[in-house]
């Protein structure tokens, strides 16, 4: 066993490789009806940072400490890319490899790119350094192990310390994140499933690796998450608490079309920015989110499931679909009450009828529909009223067997549909109410789940 630090200079050059990303058509799959369903970590063709629009600059990592574990996987070779960014953000970075991890990548990039010796070995000559794995486990703010083997998940599930990094891991306070990356049948081994459901529930996170092709080959589970994707939770978990963890959130957004014919609908002017900031913000509380959104130009989130509909009877199939999984339902969508009660096969043409009659008939209230169903669950809902707000929202409230309404005064100026703003006031199942005054909606949602994570 070697027995020295393995301390490096920082002259060598680094070019990083890059491996073909996912492509859109791999990143998309078809619904019912031929829309699309994105997945989660299917998305890098139209990703954003969840952060981008919640941080509006805020330097998240400026002078935060990272301790980076980096394991014996083929995918080393991308840590030195997440150092890069890490540092760029500003971070303090310090790398630990396992012995592996050394034989993938040569300690000198880490140590090149962090600015900082890179640690190999828990045992050392120098009296300083046997007790190195205790100082960095004070010194970090948090740990991300990336990428992360099933043999480094198995050894912390099991509490074994017996290099630098697992010994520093046991010996720190600080969060720890891994960023998986492995062969697909290894990811799929209900050993490591059971190592990642002990460790979760202690409160390490795990971000999902991605579908590729891998290194043996095969395609399937298993690369190493999207870098930015990484940097963005490391930046969550230094930026919210965590009070939705564990929990299922699904989020209804936008508007609903219900068509007249091929290319005419019924439908109003939600945007979809209040449900997605929801979804965003529960989604940085640790909730895992499904959000289910009719036609909108909002950039599909990175990390939520997002599921693209068009009419109330296509979200009411969806948000079904989920209800069993779901622990908290917030339905921000403004579904169309009525639609045309005859679609009309082709386009109606305008020469043949002058003055058309469109019968309309209701379209099923979906939260009326979950609120017979509702169990334990926590049901959130919305009312757009342009008067009597408090009276129309508490009968809302009491009809749909709701915990929390949020009652938007729609006439008011600058808030409501298409805003970037909103007013409220959130009334609870007692009938207590509380002022939102005019704020951003990212900053609403904030609110409003401080609300929701009060609620039993
Ligand atoms: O999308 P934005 O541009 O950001 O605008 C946000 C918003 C103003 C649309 C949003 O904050 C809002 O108020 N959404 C609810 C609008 C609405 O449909 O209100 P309502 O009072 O008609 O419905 C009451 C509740 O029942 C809502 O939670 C609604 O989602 C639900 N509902 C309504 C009708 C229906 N057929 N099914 C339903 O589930």
């Amino acid at each position: 066993m070697g027995m020295t630090e393995k301390e490096v200079g920082m002259t060598e050059k680094i070019e990083i490789a890059t491996l073909p990303s996912v492509t859109r058509n791999d990143s998309i799959k078809n619904d019912i009806r031929g829309r699309i369903a994105m997945r989660p970590h299917f998305l890098h063709a139209t990703r954003y940072s969840i952060l981008d629009t919640i941080q509006r600059g805020k330097k998240v990592l400026k002078g935060k400490k990272i301790l980076l574990g980096v394991t014996g996987s083929i995918a080393a070779y991308k840590a030195a890319e997440i150092v890069s960014l890490l540092k760029k953000k500003g971070a303090e970075v310090f790398v630990i490899m396992t012995e592996s991890a050394t034989k993938f990548i040569q300690p000198l990039t880490f140590s090149t790119l962090s600015e900082n010796s890179t640690l190999d070995n828990l045992f050392s000559t120098n009296d300083k350094i046997v007790v190195k794995h205790i100082s960095l486990a004070q010194w970090a703010d948090l740990i991300l192990i990336a990428p992360a083997t099933a043999n480094i998940v198995g050894k912390i599930a099991h509490g074994i310390a017996d290099d630098m990094l697992t010994t520093t891991v046991m010996a720190s306070k600080a969060k720890v994140i891994f960023a998986p990356a492995m062969n697909k049948n290894m990811i799929s081994n209900p050993l490591y499933q059971q190592n990642v459901e002990k460790l979760s529930a202690l409160g390490y996170e795990f971000i999902d690796s991605e579908y590729g092709r891998l290194a043996c080959g095969e395609t399937g589970k298993g690369r190493l998450a999207n870098i930015e994707d990484i940097v963005d939770t490391v930046e969550y978990a230094l930026t919210f608490k965590n009070d939705f963890q564990g929990k299922t959130v699904l989020v209804t957004a936008s508007c609903t079309r219900e068509p007249i014919d091929k290319v005419r609908f019924i439908s109003n002017y939600s945007s979809g920015k209040m449900g997605f900031a929801l979804a965003k913000i529960a989604r940085v509380r640790g909730a895992r989110v499904i959000l289910i959104t009719g036609p909108t130009s909002l950039p599909v989130p990175t990390g939520i499931t997002t599921i693209s509909i068009e009419s109330a009877e296509e979200m009411k199939k969806e948000v079904f679909k989920y209800f069993s999984e779901a622990d908290i339902i917030i339905s921000a969508a403004a579904v169309a009450d009525f639609r045309p009660k005859e679609v009309f096969a082709g386009k109606i043409k305008k020469e043949k009828s002058k003055n058309p009659l469109i019968e309309l008939e209701r379209t099923p209230d979906i939260l009326y529909e979950l609120g017979k169903k509702k169990g334990d669950k926590i049901l959130v809902g919305f009312a757009a009223e342009t008067e009597n707000l408090a009276a129309n929202a508490l009968k809302k409230l009491k009809e749909k067997k709701l915990d929390l309404i949020v009652a938007n005064d729609i006439s008011a100026k600058e808030a409501g549909f298409g805003s970037d703003k909103n007013r409220a006031r959130l009334i609870n199942s007692k009938g207590t109410a509380q002022e939102l005054s005019l704020m951003p909606k990212i900053d609403m949602a904030e609110k409003i789940l401080d609300e929701i994570i009060k609620i039993k």
